[in-house]
């Protein structure tokens, strides 16, 4: 199954939840960034929750292993399903992150390389192969890989087996959906939704891509 995933970058909570509430029958789950989060801060999971969804913390969480437990405590106390680590602070800061997503019931996604174009300057090289290789050492739930470069999704699948992929960079970045679906477990989709006039009907031309 290929979900689609709300990546909800809006700034207002009014606003974020009148989207929400008009996509959420067309969508599998919500991705709150820090542009959500510092605008209405951590509450905004429960204001969320009653849409009945899964909420992912895309808070990229790269710090010591003390400081990833503190923040991803305070990330599930709130009520998300899910948060999004960056694997380049090693493998024992993404293993505090799984630890306290599981403890929660909850799952660990690891960036394995980025969808802009100035991502290759650092995610290249091997070093996506090696994230790879911390989220089977961690027993982290998936990666991040972008749907800019559906070859290196293919490459990282090759890697990581029958973890989760989820994939930003569809619509307002470039990305194909009908191109990236079948690689991915989770299609990342923003601005091509919420930026819509009718966020809904946006929403809804992703269906032909949900299997
Ligand atoms: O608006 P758009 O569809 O480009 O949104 C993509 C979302 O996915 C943004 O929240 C962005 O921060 C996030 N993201 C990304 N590339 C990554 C990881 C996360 O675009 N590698």
């Amino acid at each position: 199954m290929t979900e689609l995933i709300l990546s909800l970058d809006v700034t207002g909570l009014k606003e974020a939840l009148r989207i929400a509430g008009a996509c959420a029958p067309e969508i599998d789950a919500i991705k709150v960034g820090y542009p959500l989060a510092l605008a209405a801060g951590l509450g905004i999971a429960g204001e969320l929750a009653g849409f009945g969804l899964p909420l992912i913390a895309d808070f990229k969480v790269a710090d010591i292993p003390n400081t990833n437990t503190l923040i991803c405590e305070q990330v599930f106390a709130a009520g998300f399903s899910a948060v999004i680590a960056q694997g380049f602070p090693g493998p024992d800061s993404v293993a505090a992150c799984v630890e306290a997503a599981h403890a929660h019931g909850g799952e660990c996604y690891v960036v394995a390389e980025m969808s802009h174009p100035g991502a290759l300057t650092f995610f290249s090289a091997g070093v996506p192969e090696r994230l790879c290789e911390i989220v089977a050492e961690t027993g982290a739930d998936g990666i991040i890989a972008p749907a800019t470069r559906p070859e290196r999704v293919r490459a990282l699948r090759a890697l990581i087996g029958k973890k989760k992929i989820l994939s930003p960079g569809i619509g307002a970045q470039g990305g194909d959906p009908a191109e990236i679906a079948p690689l991915v477990d989770g299609m990342i989709v923003g601005r091509s939704i919420y930026g819509a006039a009718d966020p809904a009907a946006a929403a809804r031309t992703y269906a032909p891509y949900r299997r």
